[in-house]
C-alpha cells in the first residue's frame, strides 16, 4: 500500500490544501493528514479542533487525519509512509521546502518527498492570509470550505446570529 504524509499546521485547512490531498489520492492508496503539534506556537485552533476540521473535509476512508510531535521522519517511519507530501504555490516556497526536504532525506533517506502544486486559484493562498483576512471580517468563502469559514468566525466572535 502507497502511504503519503502530507504534514502541516493547517492552522486552518484551506481550499489549498484540499485541493493537493485530493490530488494526492490520484496517486496514493492512502493520505495521512498530520497536524504538528508545535509547543513553540500558539495557534489559533488546537490540535484537536484542527483535526476535527480537516476530518470534515474529507470522506474518503483513504484520508486519515493524524497528529505528531517530534520530528516528521519518525512519523513517517512509524506509520510505514515512504512519502512526504508538501505543496508548492510559488517560487518562494521553494527554499524552504527544499531545505527540509534535503534535512528529512539526510534523515531518512528512504523517504521521498513529492511536491504538488494547487490549481493556480489557490496559489496565492495561505493558512495565515485566510486568518487575517477572517478577522478583519472579509469574505473568505471563497478561500476555506465552508465549516472552515463557520468555525473562523466562531473564533472571531462575528457567527451570524
Ligand atoms: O504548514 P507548515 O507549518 O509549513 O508545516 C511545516 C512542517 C510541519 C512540515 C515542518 O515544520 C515539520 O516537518 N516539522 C516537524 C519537525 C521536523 O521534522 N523538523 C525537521 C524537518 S526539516
Amino acid at each position: 500500500m502507497a502511504i503519503a504524509i502530507f504534514p502541516g499546521s493547517f492552522d486552518p485547512i484551506t481550499n489549498g490544501h484540499v485541493d493537493l490531498v485530493e490530488r494526492g489520492l490520484k496517486m496514493f492508496d492512502k493520505v495521512i493528514v498530520s497536524v504538528l503539534v508545535n509547543p513553540n506556537k500558539t495557534p489559533l485552533f488546537t490540535v484537536a479542533e484542527r483535526s476535527a476540521i480537516i476530518r470534515r473535509c474529507f470522506p474518503s476512508e483513504r484520508v486519515v487525519v493524524d497528529s505528531f510531535r517530534g520530528l516528521l521522519v519518525d512519523f513517517a517511519r512509524e506509520k510505514g509512509a515512504k512519502v512526504i507530501m508538501r505543496g508548492l504555490r510559488a517560487v518562494t516556497d521553494f527554499e524552504y521546502e527544499l531545505q527540509m526536504a534535503m534535512m528529512n532525506r539526510e534523515l531518512f533517506p528512504e523517504l521521498e518527498t513529492v511536491f504538488l502544486t494547487p490549481q493556480t486559484v489557490y496559489s496565492y493562498l495561505s493558512s495565515k492570509l485566510v486568518r487575517e483576512v477572517a478577522n478583519l471580517k472579509g469574505d473568505i468563502s471563497k478561500f476555506v470550505p465552508p465549516h472552515v469559514e463557520v468555525a473562523l468566525k466562531e473564533k472571531f466572535g462575528n457567527a451570524s446570529s
